[in-house]
């Protein structure tokens, strides 16, 4: 079971490796001239000196019978081969995915441990937009991942330690314990750190006590861990509730911050001693990897320990290194942290491999991201010119979706008004920031994300919905027309049952790229295509009892297909809208 071009393009890739007497790619992608089009004649025509309309004809030859799946080949042009997939070979493909716990989509050949490094507020600091794309992304992935058979540990990698909780538990004595619980609780991180640091920057006093509780937190001083650990435990309640508001999958369980690692530091430094990577530079222990200069051209290190015997953030990122392979088990790690960190994530790696704690085989992967941009084309700031606060941005999102509701179905109860509001202004959130290629910038836009036309959430939760009021329209229960296969006699019928198999292929395009933004471009495509089908086709008004239960089971494939892939993404599909 497989998406179609899949499983054609596995039958021509025996018969052109047969022609070429090695393994080739027959290249088959879908195409506008036919279903698919398989190229690959032409690359190994050129390597055999042959001509490639005639390897093309050979390597059908040496197919031989694909009358199963195919209605027609056809070699066109310089030796493309267009192939046409036969009515009953969809149809029963189709019955197939439908009856499939994956809905058609092939689990993994090589199902593996996984971690996820996403999310990572720092405690004390205001959740911003860069943690809700690393939040909304990670989050996409963890499910996709989880979905197609791997074992996915998520880990949010907040950033709980290092000089500047002196001044934060200085600054929360000073405020008092409740006071400042009750502050970072509301979450008003910002002014809380803002206060720290000014308090920090105007009073020499103040500094010596900083650096003095630095100090203390490093030995582990019982009252101050007390005081860090109401800091931790007060700034985590709060982006709990942003995970809720978000509804992503974060919990408790999976914090795993900076300080986490703390025992693996000495570690680190023990092992690249040992292993003769640590050299001594301007006072400071570090390790030059191989490749990375600075812009005078000399060799930059990664500094495992500062002159002053403190560790670093490169350090912990090691020992992290240590810890997800050799204690979790994992033989992927991906990193969802945006691009500023690029180099500092590749020296780590560079460093892990030298000391061989990531050996060959084993990836690490920094699943970069662009910036969430204003109108003004510049990092998106409030009114106020602040950094813009995920948990007002999220209730903007919802009052924006109810008003959005109220004008598109005046009729709704209030209580069902409230539900989908939440589904479709986070939904739309989520779903543009995963929309567009996450190496690039994206503006933030209210009118566009919420808007029922075009690549956006409400459209595709719409289809849905639409789909879902069929169905009570009918007074058919969906689960009942789920054995039926399908005819496929109107081209639109046609188009659209091969959409739906290739649910398939964009959820491991997603996969391989690790880009969410393929699915959701087959999610619109799968939209689309069910408009085009809905306005050509009528279902309950077909003339032919068959015909309407045919159209029927394409509906609800349809919806069955959006909900789970909208669901990948961590968008829900309410049922009316
Ligand atoms: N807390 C960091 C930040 O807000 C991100 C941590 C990313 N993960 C890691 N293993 N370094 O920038």
């Amino acid at each position: 079971m497989a998406d179609p071009i899949v499983s054609v393009s596995r039958r021509l890739a025996d018969a052109f490796s047969a022609v070429a007497g090695m393994p080739v790619d027959p290249v088959v992608r879908p195409s506008d001239r036919a279903d698919a089009q398989a190229n690959g004649a032409l690359a190994i025509a050129k390597a055999m000196g042959a001509q490639p309309r005639e390897v093309a004809q050979k390597a059908l030859d040496a197919a031989g019978d694909l009358s199963d799946i195919l209605q027609s080949t056809e070699i066109a042009g310089p030796g493309f081969i267009n192939l046409v997939f036969s009515d009953e070979f969809i149809a029963q493909q189709l019955t197939l995915a439908m009856a499939d716990a994956t809905l058609g989509v092939r689990v993994s050949p090589d199902p593996h441990t996984v971690v996820i490094d996403y999310s990572a507020p720092n405690v004390a600091k205001e959740m911003h937009v860069g943690h809700l794309r690393s939040t909304v992304i990670g989050d996409a992935l963890v499910r996709v991942l989880e979905f197609v058979g791997n074992t996915v540990v998520r880990e949010n990698h907040i950033g709980d330690w290092g000089t500047p909780f002196g001044m934060l538990i200085e600054h929360l004595i000073d405020l008092g314990e409740e006071n400042a619980a009750h502050e970072l609780g509301v979450g008003d991180l910002d002014g809380f750190y803002k206060q720290a640091r000014s308090k920090f920057e105007a009073s020499d006093e103040f500094k010596t006590r900083a650096r003095t509780r630095v100090v203390m937190l490093q030995s582990g001083d019982d009252d101050t861990m007390r005081l860090w650990h109401t800091l931790v435990k007060e700034s985590t309640r709060y982006f709990n509730k942003v995970y809720t508001q978000l509804d992503v999958l974060l919990t408790d369980d999976d914090l795993m911050g900076e300080s986490a690692y703390n025992p693996l530091l000495s570690v680190v430094v023990d092992r690249l001693r040992d292993g003769g990577l640590l050299v001594e530079s301007d006072g400071a222990e570090v390790v030059f990897p191989e490749g990375f200069t600075n812009r005078e051209n000399e060799p930059l290190p990664l500094i495992i320990r500062k002159g002053d015997g403190g560790y670093n953030y490169a350090t912990s990122d090691l020992g992290c290194v240590i810890d997800r392979v050799e204690r979790v088990g994992a033989r992927t790690v991906l990193y969802v942290v945006g691009a500023p960190q690029a180099q500092h994530l590749q020296m780590v790696e560079a460093v892990a491999r030298m000391a061989g704690w990531m050996p060959e085989g084993y990836v690490m992967n920094h699943v970069s991201f662009g910036s969430v941009l204003g109108s003004d084309r510049k990092i998106l700031k409030s009114r106020a010119g602040e950094t813009v606060k995920l948990a007002a941005l999220l209730d903007e999102a919802v009052v924006r979706a109810e008003a959005a509701v109220a004008e598109k179905n005046p009729e709704m109860s209030e209580a069902d008004r409230s539900d989908v509001a939440n589904m479709i202004g986070i939904g739309a959130v989520k779903y543009s920031d995963l929309s567009t290629d996450r190496v690039k910038d994206y503006i933030f836009d209210w009118e566009r994300m919420l808007s029922f036309e075009g690549n956006t959430a409400p459209y595709l939760q719409y289809a849905h919905a639409r789909i879902c009021s069929i169905f009570r329209r009918a007074e058919v229960s969906r689960a009942s027309v789920r054995a039926i296969t399908p005819s496929l006699a109107e081209s639109q019928e046609r188009a659209l049952a091969l959409r739906i198999l290739r649910f398939d292929s964009a959820v491991w395009e997603m996969i391989d790229t690790l880009s969410p933004h393929k699915l959701c471009t087959y999610l619109f495509d799968l939209a689309t295509d069910f408009t085009a089908f809905y306005e050509h086709c009528p279902v309950l008004k077909a003339g032919h009892e068959d015909t309407r239960e045919s159209r029927l089971a394409l509906c609800d494939a349809t919806a069955r297909v959006m909900e789970q892939g909208l669901s990948l993404l961590g968008i829900r599909s309410p049922e009316q809208m």
